[in-house]
């Protein structure tokens, strides 16, 4: 089939290539030529395992390119994927300006029957506000073209994308259009060989599945991290507690760890704009309102814990931060609690030395030569001369490092550990001071 993905960040690029591995003809448009111009030139620009080895592949059969040229981009597919950016606006609220521009980009240009597939996570109605623009656009024109417009929210992973899409839970489509369906059907067959995961609906619960989706998945982090901070209160391990409640399969095991707050470009912002939809409809959303405010509190966490170790005031003293990621296997750094971890850190007059594996230029731009920090270019050389490490993201290069160094490079050895990654028992053996989250026995 003819496919066009509109926007090549995280979801349209993962969406164009996994369709063009499938054997579908994709053109992915992007309006930013620096990311066109890398694409072009046989590179990703964002870092996601397996990616790159499936944009190669296809660019080499013919079956995947990119383009800025808008209108070689709408006359290609007849399934035209919206996936840009809707970030959240001033009062939260999911900004639409990039989806509905796509939208009328497409009304300014198709001739013939086009199924226009919203991908991006928008709020309930925003099918039927693509579906008017194109109208206006059309009208404008003075043409009339069928065309429908179905929703197809993406629930991959950062860092696990390729994987998450190729091999999805579910496939949700919100239609009210036969054809529509039917196209869809076909698209994603070769994804739903073993089992049929699509669940055809109607299009406000397709757009609604997406954010309680999310909001869910932030509920459970948060109420961990709540347990976590009342653990350590009251002498428990949260590790044994998540055990212990994940074995109960109405519970389950997948995200229950307790850690230093939730970030990313989705649970915060499709956390806001749920309860901002909420408050539009005159529905107060309590759970998710505290949901946020746990977030807030758990992103500075680790900092309260340094404080209360080294004091308020950390001016003359060094700390080595290991993962500035918002998670693994990702350079976005998009709500990364790492973020608010080094701002404030330096604002206390502290030195930080951060070191991420992949994730380093994207942190010098968004930080950039703030006074106190400085990057290193590998794990250890952050060590050097640091009052205590600081683990902030879970790298799997971080899971067993070579403790009798971090002794020695270290001034003192104290660990912060923000995702649990260390064993408090090993720690104590080792004579390594170890600070985790909700490690009341630790
Ligand atoms: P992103 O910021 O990485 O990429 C968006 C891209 O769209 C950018 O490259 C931008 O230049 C481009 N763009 C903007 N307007 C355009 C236009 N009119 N025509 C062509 N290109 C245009 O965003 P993302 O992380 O891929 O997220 C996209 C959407 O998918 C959001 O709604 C997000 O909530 C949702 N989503 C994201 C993830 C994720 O893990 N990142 C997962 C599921 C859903
Ligand atoms: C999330 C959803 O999981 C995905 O379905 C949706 O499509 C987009 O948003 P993503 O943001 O890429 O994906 O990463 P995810 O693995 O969900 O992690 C989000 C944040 O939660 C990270 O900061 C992570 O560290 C944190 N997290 C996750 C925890 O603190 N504890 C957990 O148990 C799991």
């Amino acid at each position: 089939m003819k496919v066009t993905a509109i926007g090549t960040g995280y979801v349209g690029l993962v969406t164009g290539a996994c369709l063009a591995e499938m054997g579908n003809h994709v053109v992915c448009l992007d309006v930013n030529p620096e990311k066109i111009r890398i694409l072009n030139e046989g590179e990703i620009p964002i870092h996601e395992p397996g990616l790159l080895e499936i944009v190669r592949r296809n660019v080499a059969a013919g079956r995947l390119q990119f383009t800025t040229d808008v209108d070689l981009a709408v006359q290609h597919g007849t399934l035209l994927f919206i996936g840009v950016g809707t970030p959240p606006g001033e009062d939260g609220s999911a900004d639409l300006q990039y989806v509905l521009a796509a939208a009328r980009s497409i009304g300014q240009r198709m001739s013939d029957y086009k199924v226009i597939v919203d991908k991006s996570t928008v709020p309930v109605g925003t099918a039927d506000r693509v579906r008017a623009a194109i109208a206006e656009e059309l009208a404008k024109r003075g043409v009339e073209i069928a065309y429908a417009v179905v929703s197809n929210p993406e629930f991959l992973k950062e860092g696990a994308a390729v994987e998450d899409f190729m091999k999805p839970d579910r496939i949700i489509v919100g239609s009210d259009d036969e054809q529509a369906t039917l196209l869809m059907r076909a698209l994603y067959a070769p994804f739903n060989r073993t089992q049929d995961r699509m669940m055809v609906m109607d299009l406000r619960s397709a757009e609604f599945t997406k954010y309680a989706a999310n909001a869910m998945l932030a509920t459970r982090i948060s109420f961990m991290n709540e347990l976590a901070l009342l653990a350590e209160r009251v002498g428990a391990d949260i590790e044994w507690v998540r055990r212990g409640i994940g074995s109960d399969p109405r519970i389950g095991f997948q995200f229950l760890y307790a850690g230093a707050g939730y970030g990313g470009s989705c649970f915060p912002k499709d956390v806001k704009a749920l309860i901002r939809i909420g408050r539009e409809h005159g529905q107060a959303l309590h759970v998710l309102n505290a949901v946020e405010a746990a977030n807030e509190r758990q992103k500075r966490v680790l900092v309260d814990k340094i404080v209360a170790r080294f004091g308020e005031d950390l001016r003359g003293k060094r700390f080595a931060l290991w993962g500035l990621a918002f998670k693994p296997n990702t350079d976005d750094m998009r709500e990364a609690p790492a973020l608010v971890i080094v701002e404030e850190l330096l604002r206390r007059g502290a030195e930080v030395a951060a070191y991420d594996p992949v994730a380093m230029d994207e942190a010098r731009r968004l930080l950039g030569a703030a006074p106190g920090l400085s990057f290193c270019e590998r794990a250890e050389a952050a060590l050097l001369g640091a009052q205590a490490l600081v683990l902030v993201t879970e790298w799997k290069e971080f899971r067993t490092p070579d403790f009798e160094r971090i002794k020695l490079e270290l001034t003192q050895p104290v660990i912060f550990d923000g995702r649990n990654l260390y064993d408090p028992a090993l720690m104590k053996a080792l004579g390594i001071e170890h600070h985790g989250i909700g490690r009341g026995q630790g």
